[in-house]
């Protein structure tokens, strides 16, 4: 019999038990039903309710609930559609009666809502501390790649070196802009939406705060209504995610093309490589594809979300049993990119001289001929075109700009002087962004002092949520 039974004389039809059940996934939401549980008894108690007697054996129940579902040992039935059912299910099969008591004042809807806020409250402090490890993959790499110089891109023509420290510390500040948004969503996650009961509020004289306070909840839902029907958290959470997503896989676009023989800028380690089954010497970067791959799926799930929602009368409905799938599944894919990403790049193997040889091949100092130029009195324009000459004679002569003489720089204008082939040299030209935020030198320095700073605090975020729960 079903625990909503009482108004039926019939019992439900199969195909309607396995096509409404969620069972089969939101079990993953055993651990905080039963957290939400606790502290629900503990107010009952509290607020006399039900009696102590009934409260503790209703504890003591959970807590071997717990233990059985932990174990493998409890069964989870679909006839009993939901977690929540099925808990309470077991419950009154270990304690006998007094299980039923525990859903006094209380909804599957607000119980539900509970639920998703308790699992993103600890899937958000995951992603921090996973996206924080990424970060220092990158760190480490920045820090060792102060002075390694590669072409810097627009439109995937080479446009002006860089050094690859500032490369990987644009993602680093990427990153960061995600932790943000994790961390501020915190706010709005944690907000304790149980005693809005199905809809309405409840009659009993339940204490809402101590609840709250039981669970480290910052404050409380304010309205029933909203309580129970509101899924914007989950919502930001995937737009988060998938902004997270596009990040990854635009890094790992550039990791796909600068490990191909025409980039020829990284190697990836062995371990984080695979081969192919019928050519023998090929050395695939799957890993990085399959991020890139699997942005779809996040993207597809913030969708199903939103056209989920948005035909929705107040309150609950059950189309909002759809809200957990693709939440689980896009945290279990953002979990497997950031864990593999980080000791990937950490491993990589950095071709400097490689990068070094792809900028001595091109005309990326071209800007710093023009500003030379400028510097000693043309106009920009006139050094611009000044310089379009020389880089059209040198594409006709097949030669660099720093394979021109002294000579043949100066039939372009007198203005050159002896000093040119220093001014041009691949290093000079990246030392010479001094401005904040360029990738000379000091700037990259001061950006990695910033980064490091950053780190910390996304450490030091974790730490103190972490011990708070
Ligand atoms: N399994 C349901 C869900 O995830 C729980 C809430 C059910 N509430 C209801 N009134 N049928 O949405």
């Amino acid at each position: 019999m079903k625990l909503w039974g009482g108004r039926f004389t019939k019992s439900t039809n199969q195909l309607v038990d396995d096509y409404t059940a969620s069972i089969h996934f939101d079990k993953k939401l055993a651990k905080y039903d039963i957290q939400g549980s606790l502290a629900h008894v503990k107010m009952l108690k509290k607020c006399a309710i039900i009696s102590a007697d009934d409260a503790d054996m209703i504890t003591d129940g959970l807590h071997s609930v717990a233990a059985k579902i932990d174990s493998g040992e409890a069964v989870l039935h679909a006839e009993h559609e939901d977690i929540h059912m099925n808990v309470e299910k077991l419950l009154t099969d270990e304690i006998g009666s007094a299980g039923g008591k525990l859903h006094t004042g209380r909804s599957r809807n607000d119980q539900v809502a509970l639920d998703m806020r308790l699992y993103l409250r600890d899937t958000i402090l995951e992603m921090v501390q996973l996206l924080k490890d990424v970060q220092a993959s990158l760190y480490t790499q920045a820090e060792a790649n102060q002075d390694t110089v590669l072409p810097g891109y627009t439109h995937l023509q080479r446009a002006q070196p860089v050094s690859f420290a500032h490369h990987l510390l644009a993602y680093i500040f990427m990153f960061q802009r995600d932790v943000e948004r994790l961390t501020d969503s915190w706010k709005r996650v944690n907000q304790m939406p149980l005693g809005a009961g199905a809809l309405a509020g409840t009659t009993f004289p339940i204490d809402r705060e101590f609840v709250a306070g039981e669970l480290h909840f910052d404050g409380l839902c304010e309205n029933s209504l909203d309580a129970v029907s509101d899924r914007d958290f989950v919502v930001e959470f995937l737009s988060d995610a998938s902004i997270i997503a596009m990040h990854l896989s635009r890094l790992c676009e550039e990791m796909v093309q600068w490990s191909s023989v025409e980039f020829n800028f990284i190697e990836l380690d062995d371990a984080f490589s695979t081969g192919s089954s019928m050519m023998p010497q090929k050395k695939n970067p799957d890993v990085a594809e399959l991020v890139r791959g699997k942005t779809g799926r996040v993207y597809g799930h913030l969708t199903g979300m939103l056209t989920m929602l948005k035909g929705l009368p107040l309150a609950y409905n059950k189309d909002m049993q759809e809200d957990k799938e693709g939440m689980f599944d896009t945290a279990e894919t953002l979990r497997g990119a950031l864990g593999l990403l980080a000791p990937m790049i950490e491993t990589m193997h950095v071709k400097k001289e490689s990068m070094y040889q792809a900028v001595r091949q091109d005309y990326s100092n071209a800007t710093d001929l023009a500003d030379y130029l400028t510097d000693k009195g043309m106009t920009f324009r006139e050094s611009h075109e000044a310089v379009g000459n020389i880089v059209l004679h040198c594409i006709n002569e097949n030669k660099y700009l720093l394979d021109l003489s002294l000579e043949e720089f100066q039939t372009f204008s007198k203005l050159i002087e002896a000093d040119i082939f220093k001014a041009l040299s691949p290093e000079a030209v990246v030392d010479a962004r001094k401005a904040y935020g360029g990738t000379g030198k000091e700037s990259v320095k001061q950006q990695l002092e910033k980064a490091e700073g950053l780190l910390k605090e996304n450490q030091d975020w974790y730490e103190m949520k972490f011990k708070y729960l």
